[in-house]
């Protein structure tokens, strides 16, 4: 019976284990599906669709220095409502109809992870 039970916990403990990582896996593949073809598959702001015609880049989320000078909400709201939402750009596009807040938090993290820096408290 012991035994049982210690099984039976060790499996839910993968089972847990295994959920995070496809949760991580997940911010990646938001990243890579609705950012990357304008921030960059490594988020430095090069990606395929940014030609001569973007009047402005998008951001180098590996910019540590430009990074810092965000909060998390910054970045979210920006993200949520879009570029002139933060006196941005209108090539940086709204995603509040898309995306959840929890993806878009996810995100959030994903990018602080891409340059590697601290949130403006
Ligand atoms: C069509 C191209 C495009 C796509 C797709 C795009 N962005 Fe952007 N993004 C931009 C541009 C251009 C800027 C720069 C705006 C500026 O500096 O005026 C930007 C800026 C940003 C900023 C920085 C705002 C700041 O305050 O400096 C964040 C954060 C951001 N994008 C997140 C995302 C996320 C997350 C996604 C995917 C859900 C995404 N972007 C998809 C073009 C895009």
């Amino acid at each position: 019976m012991l035994r049982q039970i210690q099984a039976i916990l060790l499996f839910i403990c993968f089972g847990l284990l295994s959920m995070g990582s496809v949760y991580a896996a997940g911010a990646e593949q938001l990243f890579k599906f609705y950012c990357a073809q304008c921030h960059g598959l490594e988020g430095k702001g090069n990606g395929p669709n940014v030609t001569e015609s973007f009047a402005t880049d998008p951001r180098d989320f590996t910019d540590r220095a430009e990074m810092e000078k965000l909060s998390d909400a910054d970045i979210k709201n920006v993200i949520l409502d879009g570029g002139p939402s933060a006196s941005k750009s209108e090539l940086m596009p709204p995603w509040s109809k898309t995306l959840t807040e929890e993806e878009v938090d996810t995100l959030v993290s994903y990018i602080r992870k891409l340059c590697k820096c601290q949130a403006k408290q």
